[in-house]
Protein backbone atom coordinates (compact mmCIF):
# COMPACT_ATOMS: atom_id res chain seq x y z
CA UNK A 1 0.00 0.00 0.00
CA UNK A 2 1.38 3.35 -1.08
CA UNK A 3 1.19 6.50 1.64
CA UNK A 4 -2.43 7.79 -0.16
CA UNK A 5 -3.54 4.77 0.74
CA UNK A 6 -2.46 4.55 4.50
CA UNK A 7 -2.32 8.17 4.98
CA UNK A 8 1.29 8.44 6.16
CA UNK A 9 2.61 12.11 6.08
CA UNK A 10 5.61 13.24 6.76
CA UNK A 11 6.56 15.97 10.00
CA UNK A 12 6.52 18.65 7.35
CA UNK A 13 3.38 17.49 5.92
CA UNK A 14 1.96 17.42 9.61
CA UNK A 15 2.55 20.47 10.52
CA UNK A 16 0.65 22.61 7.66
CA UNK A 17 -2.54 19.63 8.23
CA UNK A 18 -2.49 20.79 11.66
CA UNK A 19 -2.42 24.14 10.91
CA UNK A 20 -4.71 24.64 7.63
CA UNK A 21 -6.43 21.00 6.86
CA UNK A 22 -7.35 20.75 10.50
CA UNK A 23 -9.58 23.78 10.84
CA UNK A 24 -10.45 24.20 7.57
CA UNK A 25 -12.36 20.81 6.93
CA UNK A 26 -11.49 18.32 10.02
CA UNK A 27 -11.76 20.34 13.39
CA UNK A 28 -15.89 20.95 13.25
CA UNK A 29 -16.24 17.23 13.07
CA UNK A 30 -15.22 16.97 16.75
CA UNK A 31 -18.16 17.86 17.91
CA UNK A 32 -20.48 15.74 16.10
CA UNK A 33 -18.71 12.83 16.64
CA UNK A 34 -18.33 12.75 20.56
CA UNK A 35 -22.28 13.74 20.50
CA UNK A 36 -22.69 11.31 18.89
CA UNK A 37 -21.08 8.39 21.21
CA UNK A 38 -22.74 10.72 24.31
CA UNK A 39 -19.18 11.22 25.56
CA UNK A 40 -19.69 12.12 29.26
CA UNK A 41 -17.86 13.56 32.32
CA UNK A 42 -16.17 10.59 34.16
CA UNK A 43 -15.98 8.97 30.65
CA UNK A 44 -12.72 6.61 29.40
CA UNK A 45 -12.38 7.70 25.56
CA UNK A 46 -9.90 6.28 23.04
CA UNK A 47 -9.74 8.12 19.98
CA UNK A 48 -7.75 6.12 17.03
CA UNK A 49 -5.99 7.07 14.35
CA UNK A 50 -6.34 10.66 16.29
CA UNK A 51 -3.39 12.73 14.01
CA UNK A 52 -2.96 15.46 15.78
CA UNK A 53 -5.12 14.99 18.30
CA UNK A 54 -8.32 17.30 17.78
CA UNK A 55 -11.24 14.87 18.84
CA UNK A 56 -9.09 13.13 21.70
CA UNK A 57 -8.27 17.36 22.88
CA UNK A 58 -11.83 18.39 22.46
CA UNK A 59 -12.98 14.74 24.15
CA UNK A 60 -10.50 15.03 27.12
CA UNK A 61 -12.73 18.45 27.82
CA UNK A 62 -15.32 16.59 28.26
CA UNK A 63 -14.72 13.61 30.16
CA UNK A 64 -12.99 16.21 32.70
CA UNK A 65 -10.41 15.00 35.38
CA UNK A 66 -12.38 12.06 36.26
CA UNK A 67 -12.49 10.54 32.96
CA UNK A 68 -9.34 9.71 30.46
CA UNK A 69 -8.35 10.04 26.74
CA UNK A 70 -6.59 8.30 25.00
CA UNK A 71 -5.62 9.08 21.56
CA UNK A 72 -3.60 6.60 19.12
CA UNK A 73 -2.22 6.79 15.82
CA UNK A 74 1.06 5.41 13.72
CA UNK A 75 2.21 8.52 12.37
CA UNK A 76 5.08 10.24 14.72
CA UNK A 77 4.91 13.40 13.32
CA UNK A 78 1.14 13.55 13.52
CA UNK A 79 1.87 12.07 17.35
CA UNK A 80 4.37 14.73 18.23
CA UNK A 81 1.98 17.70 17.34
CA UNK A 82 -0.59 16.12 19.34
CA UNK A 83 1.87 15.48 21.87
CA UNK A 84 2.16 19.05 21.58
CA UNK A 85 -1.39 20.32 22.39
CA UNK A 86 -2.08 18.24 25.34
CA UNK A 87 -0.46 16.60 28.53
CA UNK A 88 -4.06 15.16 30.19
CA UNK A 89 -4.53 12.89 27.22
CA UNK A 90 -2.10 9.56 26.80
CA UNK A 91 -0.30 9.91 22.90
CA UNK A 92 0.34 6.14 21.55
CA UNK A 93 1.77 4.66 18.80
CA UNK A 94 0.05 1.94 17.55
CA UNK A 95 -2.48 0.78 15.37
CA UNK A 96 -5.73 0.19 14.64
CA UNK A 97 -5.28 -2.96 13.81
CA UNK A 98 -3.60 -4.29 17.61
CA UNK A 99 -4.95 -1.66 20.25
CA UNK A 100 -2.55 -2.04 23.29
CA UNK A 101 -5.52 -2.19 25.94
CA UNK A 102 -7.35 -5.45 27.38
CA UNK A 103 -10.99 -6.32 26.77
CA UNK A 104 -13.71 -4.09 28.05
CA UNK A 105 -11.69 -1.12 28.61
CA UNK A 106 -13.22 2.12 27.17
CA UNK A 107 -16.51 3.87 28.06
CA UNK A 108 -16.10 5.35 24.18
CA UNK A 109 -14.60 4.48 21.20
CA UNK A 110 -14.21 7.15 18.39
CA UNK A 111 -12.48 7.45 15.10
CA UNK A 112 -13.03 10.06 12.88
CA UNK A 113 -11.57 10.16 9.25
CA UNK A 114 -9.35 7.75 9.48
CA UNK A 115 -10.78 3.88 8.71
CA UNK A 116 -10.99 4.04 5.08
CA UNK A 117 -7.13 4.24 5.45
CA UNK A 118 -6.36 0.86 7.77
CA UNK A 119 -4.55 -1.69 6.08
CA UNK A 120 -7.24 -4.46 7.88
CA UNK A 121 -10.31 -2.96 8.17
CA UNK A 122 -12.28 -5.59 9.64
CA UNK A 123 -9.26 -6.28 11.86
CA UNK A 124 -9.50 -2.53 13.35
CA UNK A 125 -13.22 -2.74 13.91
CA UNK A 126 -13.06 -5.44 16.14
CA UNK A 127 -10.11 -4.14 17.95
CA UNK A 128 -12.72 -1.33 18.64
CA UNK A 129 -15.64 -3.74 19.57
CA UNK A 130 -12.96 -5.85 22.00
CA UNK A 131 -11.67 -2.37 24.04
CA UNK A 132 -15.29 -1.00 24.24
CA UNK A 133 -16.72 -2.10 27.61
CA UNK A 134 -19.96 -3.69 27.87
CA UNK A 135 -22.99 -1.25 27.11
CA UNK A 136 -20.29 1.51 26.01
CA UNK A 137 -20.62 3.46 22.18
CA UNK A 138 -18.43 3.44 19.28
CA UNK A 139 -18.59 6.57 16.67
CA UNK A 140 -16.57 6.53 13.36
CA UNK A 141 -16.63 9.03 10.93
CA UNK A 142 -15.63 8.33 7.53
CA UNK A 143 -16.31 10.79 4.26
CA UNK A 144 -19.37 10.27 2.13
CA UNK A 145 -18.88 9.05 -1.36
CA UNK A 146 -17.31 11.83 -3.82
CA UNK A 147 -20.14 12.56 -5.96
CA UNK A 148 -21.88 13.53 -2.64
CA UNK A 149 -18.65 16.25 -1.97
CA UNK A 150 -18.82 18.30 -4.89
CA UNK A 151 -15.71 20.46 -3.46
CA UNK A 152 -13.30 17.73 -2.69
CA UNK A 153 -14.77 15.60 -5.80
CA UNK A 154 -13.32 19.18 -7.95
CA UNK A 155 -9.98 19.20 -5.92
CA UNK A 156 -9.27 15.19 -7.03
CA UNK A 157 -10.07 16.31 -10.66
CA UNK A 158 -7.93 19.17 -10.81
CA UNK A 159 -5.37 16.95 -9.86
CA UNK A 160 -6.60 14.08 -12.95
CA UNK A 161 -6.45 16.71 -14.96
CA UNK A 162 -3.40 18.70 -14.51
CA UNK A 163 -0.81 15.21 -14.12
CA UNK A 164 -3.33 12.55 -16.01
CA UNK A 165 -3.51 10.75 -13.62
CA UNK A 166 -6.41 8.24 -11.54
CA UNK A 167 -8.51 10.20 -9.22
CA UNK A 168 -7.59 8.96 -5.46
CA UNK A 169 -10.59 7.28 -3.97
CA UNK A 170 -9.29 6.55 -1.07
CA UNK A 171 -10.67 8.98 1.43
CA UNK A 172 -13.85 8.28 -0.01
CA UNK A 173 -13.54 4.53 -0.54
CA UNK A 174 -16.45 4.00 2.48
CA UNK A 175 -18.89 6.62 1.18
CA UNK A 176 -21.16 4.24 -0.18
CA UNK A 177 -23.90 3.37 2.86
CA UNK A 178 -23.79 -0.49 1.80
CA UNK A 179 -20.38 -1.18 1.34
CA UNK A 180 -20.01 0.43 4.94
CA UNK A 181 -22.81 -2.00 6.55
CA UNK A 182 -21.06 -4.80 4.93
CA UNK A 183 -17.62 -3.92 6.51
CA UNK A 184 -19.17 -3.17 10.10
CA UNK A 185 -21.43 -6.94 9.26
CA UNK A 186 -18.20 -8.21 7.61
CA UNK A 187 -16.28 -7.50 11.46
CA UNK A 188 -19.18 -8.63 13.55
CA UNK A 189 -20.96 -5.84 14.02
CA UNK A 190 -24.19 -6.04 12.86
CA UNK A 191 -26.52 -3.57 14.84
CA UNK A 192 -25.06 -0.12 13.24
CA UNK A 193 -26.79 3.57 12.82
CA UNK A 194 -25.52 5.75 9.97
CA UNK A 195 -26.61 8.90 9.93
CA UNK A 196 -25.38 11.41 6.83
CA UNK A 197 -24.04 14.95 8.40
CA UNK A 198 -23.32 17.79 5.78
CA UNK A 199 -20.39 20.46 6.96
CA UNK A 200 -18.64 23.12 5.60
CA UNK A 201 -15.00 23.23 4.70
CA UNK A 202 -13.37 27.12 4.55
CA UNK A 203 -10.13 28.02 3.07
CA UNK A 204 -8.51 31.65 3.05
CA UNK A 205 -8.02 31.16 -0.76
CA UNK A 206 -8.07 29.12 -3.15
CA UNK A 207 -4.23 28.86 -3.40
CA UNK A 208 -4.46 27.92 0.29
CA UNK A 209 -6.94 24.94 -0.47
CA UNK A 210 -4.82 23.50 -3.20
CA UNK A 211 -1.29 23.99 -1.42
CA UNK A 212 -2.67 22.23 1.83
CA UNK A 213 -3.87 19.52 -0.57
CA UNK A 214 -0.24 19.26 -2.15
CA UNK A 215 1.31 20.06 0.73
CA UNK A 216 0.07 18.87 4.00
CA UNK A 217 -1.41 15.36 3.17
CA UNK A 218 0.48 12.67 1.76
CA UNK A 219 1.74 13.78 -1.38
CA UNK A 220 3.90 16.25 -0.21
CA UNK A 221 7.05 15.48 -1.85
CA UNK A 222 5.72 14.69 -5.02
CA UNK A 223 4.96 17.73 -6.75
CA UNK A 224 8.38 20.13 -7.66
CA UNK A 225 7.48 23.64 -7.54
CA UNK A 226 6.88 24.19 -11.52
CA UNK A 227 4.31 21.36 -11.05
CA UNK A 228 2.64 23.02 -7.98
CA UNK A 229 2.43 26.32 -9.99
CA UNK A 230 1.20 24.92 -12.81
CA UNK A 231 -1.49 23.08 -10.41
CA UNK A 232 -2.14 26.30 -8.32
CA UNK A 233 -2.73 28.69 -11.96
CA UNK A 234 -5.04 26.01 -13.34
CA UNK A 235 -6.93 26.22 -9.66
CA UNK A 236 -6.68 29.46 -10.06
CA UNK A 237 -9.06 29.14 -13.46
CA UNK A 238 -10.95 26.23 -12.88
CA UNK A 239 -12.35 26.24 -8.98
CA UNK A 240 -13.63 30.15 -9.05
CA UNK A 241 -17.13 28.66 -8.51
CA UNK A 242 -16.16 27.58 -4.97
CA UNK A 243 -14.48 31.08 -4.22
CA UNK A 244 -16.93 33.63 -2.08
CA UNK A 245 -17.67 37.26 -2.42
CA UNK A 246 -14.50 37.88 0.06
CA UNK A 247 -11.98 35.73 -2.07
CA UNK A 248 -12.20 32.58 0.65
CA UNK A 249 -13.35 29.43 -0.06
CA UNK A 250 -16.04 27.64 1.25
CA UNK A 251 -18.51 24.53 0.19
CA UNK A 252 -20.42 21.90 1.97
CA UNK A 253 -18.75 18.59 3.00
CA UNK A 254 -20.89 15.18 3.85
CA UNK A 255 -19.89 12.11 6.21
CA UNK A 256 -21.29 9.09 7.69
CA UNK A 257 -21.23 8.21 11.17
CA UNK A 258 -21.19 4.88 12.20
CA UNK A 259 -22.85 4.45 15.62
CA UNK A 260 -23.05 1.04 17.71
CA UNK A 261 -23.50 -0.01 21.21
CA UNK A 262 -21.55 -2.96 22.02
C1 LIG B 1 -7.11 12.12 7.72
S1 LIG B 1 -6.13 11.76 9.13
C2 LIG B 1 -7.34 12.03 10.39
C3 LIG B 1 -6.70 12.42 11.69
C4 LIG B 1 -7.64 12.86 12.81
N1 LIG B 1 -8.55 11.81 13.19
C5 LIG B 1 -8.37 14.14 12.46
O1 LIG B 1 -9.61 14.13 12.43
O2 LIG B 1 -7.70 15.17 12.23
C6 LIG B 1 -5.95 9.98 9.11
C7 LIG B 1 -5.04 9.44 10.20
O3 LIG B 1 -5.13 8.01 10.19
C8 LIG B 1 -3.88 7.51 10.65
N2 LIG B 1 -3.77 6.07 10.36
C9 LIG B 1 -3.74 5.48 9.14
N3 LIG B 1 -3.67 4.14 9.28
C10 LIG B 1 -3.66 3.88 10.61
C11 LIG B 1 -3.62 2.68 11.37
N4 LIG B 1 -3.56 1.47 10.79
N5 LIG B 1 -3.63 2.77 12.72
C12 LIG B 1 -3.68 3.99 13.33
N6 LIG B 1 -3.74 5.16 12.66
C13 LIG B 1 -3.72 5.11 11.31
C14 LIG B 1 -2.89 8.38 9.90
O4 LIG B 1 -1.59 8.28 10.44
C15 LIG B 1 -3.55 9.76 10.03
O5 LIG B 1 -3.10 10.44 11.18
Amino acid sequence: MGDNETGQVSEDAARIYEAVYLPALFQRWCPRVSEEANVKPGDYVIDIACGTGALAVAVSGIVGPSGKTVGIDINEGMLDIAKSKSSSVEWINAPAEALPFKDDHFDCVLSQFGLMYFKNQENAIREMIRVLKQGGSLAVAVWDKLDNNPGLAAEEYLWQQVFDGEVDETPYRLGDRGTLDNLFKRSGVTDIQIATHEGTARFDSIESWIHTGAKGWTEDDALGDDQLKLLLKTAEEQLTSFRTSHGTVAFPTSAHIVTARK
